[in-house]
């Protein structure tokens, strides 16, 4: 039995359907039923068919913080996908964060050497490489090193990892990925899909800042190489392309049709900003709607190395104009 964490989120939803497409016998984990709807809705992009291979999952109700509600979970898994994670970069979440990514992670962990899970996959994050590091290109052989300028979740994505490294030295195999930024179909809400969402209703504004990206699809295709394959205890980064905020939202915006956002936002508006928003949030409770950190990497310009997956597998990613033609299509 294939146990997948983070089933109704971006990456384990798209990674269900595929699992299912090869026979596999499939467990996933929800905390609300409020989630599967919109796995549903990702099968639905793949095939007509997608509720018959829905119907193939063995859904359990449980929090990967509970231990107690994840022991029956584990009952004759052999393999862990490990998707489930809070992604956020408001400071105010980082506790949060510690609990889900780190002490999460830790029970995963602790109850695949419990039953002698075979292999273990993570999905950790180019975050979790570390950004001070003196390379310009930043890859598996980054070493992590503690500064102020960590924030919060790449801090518990790298904490996460130790976990998983953990679970190597006791007798479980190990894959993890370090996907760049994710582009996908569904959650149209919540993450990259509501830049999709935004673009869509007319968006005006851009910035200048680079980083890598990926497409789901991709994300999961190596995952599950990966998990076939003899290879153990070693990551690799997923990066496809790497891309400015502002030729991602043309690319967005060409699709659907609509104008390029014309007004560039310069550092110091997103400096004052970010400090604004911390000034409301402290006033009010109110939740910022950007931090210091996202502000930042809106300008920053950050690179990374794919090579090692590409020549380990002989992997080849699809162009990001592909992935964000065929998630126009889809939405
Ligand atoms: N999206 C990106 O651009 C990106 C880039 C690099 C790496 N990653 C990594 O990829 C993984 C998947 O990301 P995603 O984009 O798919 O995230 P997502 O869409 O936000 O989904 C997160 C998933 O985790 C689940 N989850 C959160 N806390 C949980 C808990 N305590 N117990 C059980 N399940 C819990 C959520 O369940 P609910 O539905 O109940 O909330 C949801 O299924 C994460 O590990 C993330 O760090 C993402």
């Amino acid at each position: 039995m294939i146990l997948v964490t983070g089933g109704t989120g971006l990456v384990g939803s798209h990674l269900l359907y595929h699992l299912t497409l090869r026979n596999d016998r499939v467990r996933a984990v929800y905390r609300t039923r409020d989630g599967l709807p919109n796995v549903r809705k990702v099968f639905s992009y793949y095939t007509k068919k997608g509720d018959e291979y829905f119907s193939k999952i063995d859904w359990h109700q449980a929090d990967i913080t509970d231990v107690p509600s994840m022991i029956p979970v584990f009952e004759g898994v052999s393999q862990v996908y490990h998707c489930a994670a809070l992604i956020s970069f408001d400071p105010s979440d980082y506790r949060k964060m510690r609990k889900v990514n780190i002490h999460g992670t830790a029970i995963m962990v602790n109850l695949s050497i419990d039953v002698g899970v075979k292999k273990f996959c993570y999905v950790s994050s180019i975050a979790a490489l570390g950004g001070n590091s003196k390379k310009l290109v930043s890859d598996e052989d980054n070493q992590w090193s503690n500064s102020e300028k960590n924030h919060g979740y790449a801090i518990t994505k790298h904490g996460g990892e130790i976990e998983v490294w953990r679970a190597s030295q006791e007798g479980v195999d190990v894959v993890i990925v370090n996907p760049g930024v994710i582009l996908g179909s569904g959650f149209w809400n919540s993450g990259t899909g509501k830049v999709f969402t935004k673009v869509h209703k007319g968006f005006s504004y851009y910035t200048k800042g680079v980083t890598g990206f990926v497409g789901v699809k991709d994300v999961v295709s190596a995952m599950i190489q990966l998990m076939n394959s003899p290879l153990k205890n070693e990551r690799f980064v997923l990066v496809a392309e790497h891309k400015s905020f502002s030729e991602i939202l043309n690319t967005i915006a060409d699709e659907f049709g609509k104008k390029h956002p014309s007004k560039a936002v310069a550092a110091w508006v997103t400096e004052a900003f970010w400090r604004w928003e911390w000034f409301l949030f402290k006033l009010t409770s109110r939740k910022p709607r950007i931090s210091k950190y996202s502000a930042r990497s809106l300008h920053s310009k950050a690179y990374y190395s794919s090579e090692k997956i590409k020549n380990t597998l002989d992997f080849q990613f699809q162009k990001i104009r592909d992935v964000i033609k065929q998630v126009c299509n889809d939405y």
